[in-house]
């Protein structure tokens, strides 16, 4: 049987703030939101699955926090995040997780994941590629949520990824930039491979892209209405 690798961020199990700002996720209660969580989280994940928590996983204290890790299935690891405060906590048995660490680099199936709770814009392997162009290298975090600073994350990229760089056979190349946010509620709330935190961060982008597309057409439409109005007074 094979085993499978999961990543997520930013569960904040037991953080009620979630609903009531920040992300505003729409629970009528925390109970509900960690309820949910949790179906998700082990309708996907067998016991010997990998689970890469990527830091803000619960809010919880650590009566709160060990209750949730015994119903959670899987092998869980943490790189750590700053809302993780059941860390410090006194009483906290920590044994269910493999290891906890502030960054982590692994192989994932041919590839390298560089694993932080922050995002990291220049990491190491960035430039490194297959045989076909395709990207070796993935760096994988949370932290950021939805927020604004994730859109000025995806600028970057989008900078980086339309600048050339010459390798040393001499080929201008585009630079590579292969960040993906791991946020919980783009997958909603499941945890997910490499293979598909890919895809799902190529969609989400590009109906991003196509939304902004949209809503500069509908404002050059406008603005040309309003100057046709002011015209014809
Ligand atoms: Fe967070």
């Amino acid at each position: 049987m094979i085993f499978l690798r999961y990543y997520i961020a930013d569960s904040h199990f037991f953080h009620a703030a979630q609903n009531e700002r920040m992300d505003r996720r729409g629970f009528s209660c925390v109970e509900e939101m960690n309820e949910y969580m949790l179906e998700k989280w082990n309708r996907k994940v067998r016991q010997n699955d990998d689970v890469i928590i990527l830091g803000d996983f619960s809010f919880g204290n650590a009566e709160e926090t060990s209750g949730l890790l015994k119903r959670l299935n899987g092998r869980l690891y943490l790189i750590q995040g700053n809302h993780d405060r059941f860390l410090s906590a006194g009483g906290m048995d920590i044994s269910r997780f493999g290891w906890i660490r502030p960054y982590e680099e692994l192989s994932d199936n041919k590839r390298r994941v560089i694993l932080c709770h922050y995002p990291i814009m220049c990491y190491n392997g960035q430039y490194r590629r297959g045989e076909n162009q395709e990207p070796k290298t993935y760096m994988l975090y949370g932290h950021v949520h939805d927020t604004q600073d994730q859109r000025l994350i995806e600028q970057f990229q989008e900078i980086t990824r339309s600048t050339m760089a010459v390798n040393t056979q001499g080929e201008a190349l585009p630079i590579p930039c292969n960040m993906i946010n791991c946020f919980c509620m783009y997958s909603d709330y499941t945890p997910l491979t490499l293979d598909e935190w890919i895809v799902l961060d190529a969609g989400r982008r590009e109906s991003k892209r196509r939304e902004t597309a949209q809503d500069r057409t509908l404002s050059r439409t406008l603005q040309e209405g309003e100057s046709k109005c002011s015209d014809e007074k």
